[in-house]
């Protein structure tokens, strides 16, 4: 079957074996007897990937798309579980129409519920594991489990169903969300956007849903129109050191909180635009015009040509600023 549709970079990779799973709690009867040798690759959205090569063996993907409120006693909290085939931005959405906060600033963002963990989702000050209770997933040879938040190990695009690709299938996700939680605004690109729409104080979360959606849709390109994954960079986390020094040099560096005191993040997107990439394009592999974080695919890139793209732009911006960048999607077939 061809994946092409499957994944948000429009690439043309195939699965040998294509796996709709309607209901995850037949995972483990199709682990013993449809799966063959060893896990499967699991695919959501395919917002988050990138195909290197044909994926070996069989790709699963998981069609269930309910949504449930699991506890609301009518007070401030309440508890939601989505399943993994939800689409994201429809769940954002669906949640702020019946009043329920806590994921505005995670609008537009594409992809499905089930992949929102993995790489821990994060935009505009917040991150998903922010609002997250518990994943349900299915774990090769055990069963089917429910891992609470600590459980996950939800670091920046870093969770442990990313560290241990092999280990789970995320199957579903309760959110704890809340019905009067201020919107989180520190982010100065949505007071500003705020500001545009004529809000000046105290917004309600459709608002900031609203700042977010017309941000994005001006800094970012739009994955139906044009293939793309996102960030195709994670922004790299250096000793402070590194950072202050950095800084010295060159003023207009963005720099932010890191991991800790002893560590700062650095805009990627800053680093591969002083590298001169902004809009550069080889054959049909490219990065966009609009943000320099970015790949494009502007038609019939291969994998294999957004790969080497990618590592063309880590190199010189390794050689120019001694920093080292790495993918933020999964690339399937070839090592980084
Ligand atoms: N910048 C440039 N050139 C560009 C674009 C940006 O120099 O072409 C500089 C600007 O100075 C800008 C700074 O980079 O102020 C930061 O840009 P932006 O606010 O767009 O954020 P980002 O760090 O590039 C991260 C996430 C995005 C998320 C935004 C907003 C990562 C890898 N990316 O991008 O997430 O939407 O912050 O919170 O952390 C994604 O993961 O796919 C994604 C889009």
């Amino acid at each position: 079957a061809s994946l092409r549709a499957r994944n948000t970079f429009r690439v043309d990779a195939r699965a040998a074996r294509l796996i709709e799973v309607d209901d995850a709690r037949a995972l483990p009867d199709l682990a013993a007897t449809a799966f063959g040798d060893g896990p499967p690759m699991v695919l959501g959205g395919g917002s988050n990937l990138l195909f290197a090569a044909d994926p070996a063996g069989t790709v699963v993907a998981l069609a269930a798309k309910n949504v449930e409120v699991v506890a609301d006693d009518g007070g401030d909290a309440v508890l939601i579980r989505a399943d993994a085939g939800v689409e994201w931005h429809g769940l954002v959405m669906s949640m702020l129409r019946q009043g329920y906060r806590g994921l505005e600033n995670l609008a537009l963002i594409p992809g499905t519920v089930g992949a929102a963990p993995i790489q821990n989702i994060g935009a505009y000050g917040v991150e998903v594991c922010d609002r997250i209770h518990a994943v349900e997933v299915y774990e090769h040879g055990a069963g089917m489990a429910r891992l609470g938040r600590d459980d996950c190990r939800f670091a920046y695009r870093d969770s442990v169903f990313k560290r241990e690709p092999d280990r789970y299938i995320v199957t579903a996700v309760e959110f704890s969300l809340s019905r009067s939680t201020a919107p989180h605004v520190e982010y100065a690109g949505i007071r500003d956007e705020l500001a545009a729409m004529g809000v000046e104080h105290a917004p309600d979360a459709a608002q900031v849903a609203e700042a977010v959606i017309r941000l994005r849709r001006r800094k970012l390109p739009d994955p139906a129109a044009i293939g793309n994954a996102g960030s195709f960079f994670k922004n790299p986390i250096v000793p402070r050191a590194q950072a202050e020094a950095l800084q010295a040099e060159h003023a207009t560096l963005p720099v932010f909180r890191g991991d800790g005191e002893a560590t700062r993040k650095l805009s990627a997107a800053w680093l591969i635009d002083a590298c001169g990439w902004k809009g550069h394009r080889d054959g049909d592999a490219g990065v966009s015009d609009k943000h320099a974080l970015v790949l494009v695919n502007h038609g019939n890139a291969s994998g294999m040509q957004l790969l080497d793209l990618a590592r063309r732009i880590a190199a010189s911006v390794r050689e120019r600023f001694g920093v080292a960048l790495e993918p933020e999607p999964r690339v399937i077939g070839a090592k980084w």
